[in-house]
């Protein structure tokens, strides 16, 4: 009886070895992924144009790390069960293109599923998991998203520790991104689970506003702001080593302005969401990388030791966003959501300073210090826009 115990023990605490570590995402994920933009689409050429874009355009520079490929690069697996890439599409096999990426100076990620298939029909991981995980470190993977499409009966939380245990016996330190669109609450066990960051909602789509429900009826594909809303209260599950992942950006994908983009990016900086870009970065309009790659809005998001930020305000559809920084800063977001231009203003005990209290403020996007303000800050936000300021006392 005794020696279970013992071994009990042994076998659980050797099974979070790397997912215990916040040394994997001490701050949250950032990345490209192809899924949002190329769907199944995907090829060993568009990887390789995509990582050596990530580098010439400065995103990497900005902190991007992760090329991540999606569903489809898979076709079938072998007599062993071995899983097998597409041989038209990934001509040079997985290994060789994990080697382009490393040598580019960025780490490579790839697409599972816990059930039988993927979302897309390849084959899923189910009964292949320490073989799946033993083929991805031997392609020097850094990175699995796991999806939750065709699971029959499975339990999200014994699924996604039965990979992270796969991925540690494996003996390579692979980040695991819970992808099971927060249908089963994934905040309250991912971490347990040994996830270092955890989809919160369905799909996002490249649209402002909509909520469609998938036909399957088990989930459902959002809008920026429906995702946006479904955040509100997930704020102090996400930590240094798990986050809460509101989805990947759709910025410069093409069916929102610049107005609604610049919104989109600030609100994942403002709630340490993972920021993996979605769109085309080898044909990126210089509005969009600098969107992606405005570094005092990234640094909200990457801030050390991270906490995610919340609503603090709300009237009707004028929004104040905030969160503390490392330094007692505070980032804030003026959010217009209606349909006109409008005065947003924030008092300092919105943000948890005295209304005596002198704070300067620097607009984030204009790049430019405002002054010193007392009490509280207000600014002009047109529709859809946001103001982002930090509030320095
Ligand atoms: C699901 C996921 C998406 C994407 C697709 C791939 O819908 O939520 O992010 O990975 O599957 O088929």
């Amino acid at each position: 009886m005794r020696t279970i115990f013992f071994a009990i023990v042994l076998v659980s605490s050797a099974s979070h070895m790397f997912a215990q570590d916040s040394a994997l995402a001490p701050t949250p994920p950032m990345g490209w992924n192809s899924w949002n933009k190329f769907e199944c689409n995907v090829s060993e050429d568009l990887i390789k144009q995509t990582a050596d874009a990530m580098v010439k355009s400065g995103m990497k520079d900005a902190g991007y790390q992760y090329v991540i490929i999606d569903d489809c690069w898979q076709v079938a697996r072998d007599k062993d069960g071995n899983i097998l890439a597409d041989p038209q599409r990934f001509p040079s096999g997985i290994k060789a293109l994990a080697d382009y990426v490393h040598a580019a100076g960025l780490k490579f990620g790839i697409y599972s599923d816990v059930g039988t298939k993927t979302c897309a029909g390849r084959p899923g991981s189910l009964g292949h998991e320490y073989q799946d995980a033993r083929q991805y470190a031997a392609w020097t993977v850094d990175y699995l998203k796991y999806d939750w499409c065709n699971t029959i009966t499975q339990d999200g939380h014994a699924a996604y520790s039965l990979m992270r245990q796969a991925l540690d016996a494996s003996g390579r330190p692979i980040v695991l991104s819970i992808c099971e669109w927060g249908s089963h609450t994934p905040w309250l066990w991912g971490k347990d689970a040994g996830g270092n960051l955890w989809r919160t909602t369905g799909d996002i789509k490249d649209r402002w506003q909509g909520r469609v429900k998938w036909p399957a009826g088990d989930c459902c594909s959002n809008g920026v702001v429906d995702i946006v809303d479904q955040q509100v209260g997930l704020d102090s599950f996400a930590g240094p080593g798990h986050w809460n992942d509101p989805d990947m950006l759709e910025v410069g994908n093409g069916g929102m302005t610049d107005t609604e983009y610049r919104s989109h990016f600030s609100l994942w900086a403002i709630l340490a969401a993972p920021l993996i870009a979605g769109n085309d970065v080898r044909n990126m309009r210089p509005e969009i990388r600098d969107i992606l790659t405005n570094k005092e809005v990234i640094g909200v998001d990457q801030d050390q030791p991270g906490s995610e930020g919340k609503r603090v305000k709300k009237n009707g559809d004028l929004e104040v966003w905030a969160k503390q920084m490392k330094d007692g800063s505070r980032a804030v977001i003026l959010f217009n959501r209606g349909s006109a231009e409008h005065q947003v203003s924030v008092n300092w005990e919105d943000i948890g300073y005295p209304n005596h209290l002198q704070a300067a403020v620097r607009d984030l996007w204009d790049k430019k210090d405002l002054g010193r303000f007392t009490g509280s800050f207000s600014a002009s936000v047109v529709s859809h826009g946001v103001v982002m300021v930090m509030v320095k006392p």
